[in-house]
């Protein structure tokens, strides 16, 4: 006995559906149990934020700046895998590159991929004629 393509489709769909379906309870149910909510996606912006300011200068003039990078997440959530667009971001002034160095064109990795625990910040300087303008390009929450 052959299984045509349409039945084989229908039971496809309707296993998923299940799967989606025991998925979501279980999620439910540990909400539900849990003192504290595990927060299941993270916002840039509000949960991640990136601020700049700039700092004295280096003996030789060269402008500096001061980069902050915070998990504000109120949940208790940590976010790993946080990219940010930095342009062709270079330092006159070694910036550990475990936490942020350039991958590529507007690609820098923060904290060498590693989660940055819910309220915690890192922080680094550099230095360079003018400072580059940093954004969140992508994290992912836990
Ligand atoms: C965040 O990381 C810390 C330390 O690794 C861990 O104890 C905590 O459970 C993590 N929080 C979540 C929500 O996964």
């Amino acid at each position: 006995m052959a299984f045509s393509r349409v039945q084989l489709s229908v039971a496809i769909i309707f296993l998923a559906a299940c799967l989606q379906v025991q998925g979501r309870s279980e999620v439910e149910t540990s909400l539900g149990a849990a003192s504290s909510l595990v927060q299941t996606n993270c916002r840039p912006g509000e949960d991640l934020t990136v601020v700049q300011g700039q700092t004295p200068h280096l003996p030789n003039g060269i402008p500096a700046f001061t980069v902050m990078i915070s998990n504000t997440c109120q949940t208790g959530c940590n976010i790993s895998n946080i990219h940010l667009h930095c342009g062709w971001f270079s330092s006159a002034i070694l910036v550990n590159p475990k936490i942020f160095r350039r991958l590529a064109y507007n690609d820098c990795l923060v904290n060498d991929g590693q989660p940055l625990k819910s309220g915690s910040t890192l922080q680094f300087r550099y230095a360079n004629s003018r400072s580059y303008p940093l954004s969140i390009s992508s994290m992912r929450c836990g």
